[in-house]
């Protein structure tokens, strides 16, 4: 089986949320109990991908470095790269060509958490897809805002438009998307939009025209958020504390994702928890000792 890699794009100006990132990049901010970034991470680790490129402005690497290190520390390998400027979420493919060197990709927006029953089984299946690609469809109650995947009666794609005016369906393509080997190849080919973007709509429809696009429809039940305005940031935070106050479990803890995949042990665990044990995130860590 070819390898699999992880990309999380968490570049972009988060500019619907000035001037909460005048001087703080949208993927720092808090969501609950740990910074947004922490959750796209999580999920690429659920998905079982322990090698991740991680793009940001060249301003704000230095930070992502401070908090995350090589990922040692989790377990997994961490890298770097930057965009200069936000040209689109298919340059990350661009940018992560070397890095990719000819193996299968998982790409996650910096903004999108992913949270819900099932979740792994479905990112494993998505990842042991050896051909073509896999996007992932959420049904909205707005689909004019998103881009917008026409599905057949079987369920197999049939068109993406981005933003439509008249959606012809309620499923929003996430930010999420899974890809074999030629992504950077065919992203290569790509040009820019008129709002001078390499759009990834415009990549999902290469693999669709090759009948070669996979929608896996996340069912009721899931969550879905992106925190791209001031609406949707508190919208998740406050969703993380229900959840995280009334189970005592947490989402998105990606020191627990680690030890719980064997990629960190016991003493690694107590470590992390070390600095943090008299704060509620380290004694949540601790905790899981005892289990
Ligand atoms: P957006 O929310 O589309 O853009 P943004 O984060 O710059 O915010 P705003 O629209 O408020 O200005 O981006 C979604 C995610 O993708 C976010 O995590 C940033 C990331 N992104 C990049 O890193 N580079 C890009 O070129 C684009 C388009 C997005």
């Amino acid at each position: 089986m070819t390898a699999i890699k992880g990309i999380l794009l968490a570049g972009g100006t988060g500019s619907r949320l000035y001037p909460l990132t005048s001087v703080i990049t949208k993927q720092m901010l808090p969501v609950y109990d740990k910074p947004l970034l922490y959750y796209p991470l999580a999920t690429l680790m659920l998905a079982g991908i322990r090698d991740i490129l991680i793009i940001t402005t060249p301003e704000e690497q230095p930070s992502y470095q401070r908090l995350l290190g090589d990922g040692g520390q989790f377990g997994i390998s961490l890298s770097y790269a930057t965009q200069p400027s936000p040209n689109g979420i298919a340059e990350a493919l661009l940018i992560g060509r070397s890095f990719l060197a000819g193996a299968r990709v998982m790409l996650i927006l910096g903004d999108n958490i992913f949270f819900g029953h099932g979740l792994q089984p479905v990112l494993h299946a998505a990842r042991e897809k050896t051909h073509g690609a896999t996007i992932f469809g959420y049904w909205v109650s707005d689909p004019e805002r998103f881009g917008v995947v026409d599905l057949d009666a079987d369920g197999n794609p049939t068109a993406i438009t981005e933003k439509p005016d008249n959606p012809r369906s309620h499923y929003a393509v996430t930010g999420l998307y899974s890809y074999d080997h030629r992504a950077s190849e065919l992203a290569a080919e790509l040009t820019p939009s008129a709002r001078g973007e390499l759009e990834i709509t415009d990549l999902n429809c290469r693999y669709l025209e090759r009948g070669e696009l996979s929608v896996h429809r996340l069912q009721r039940g899931f969550a879905w958020l992106d925190a791209g305005t001031p609406d949707a940031l508190l919208d998740a935070a406050n969703y993380v504390a229900t959840l995280e106050r009334r189970q005592g479990l947490k989402i998105g803890c990606v020191e627990e994702i680690a030890w719980r995949a064997g990629w960190i042990d016991d003493h690694d665990l107590e470590r992390l928890s070390a600095p943090i044990r008299d704060v509620d995130y380290g004694r949540y860590l601790l905790k899981l000792l005892d289990e």
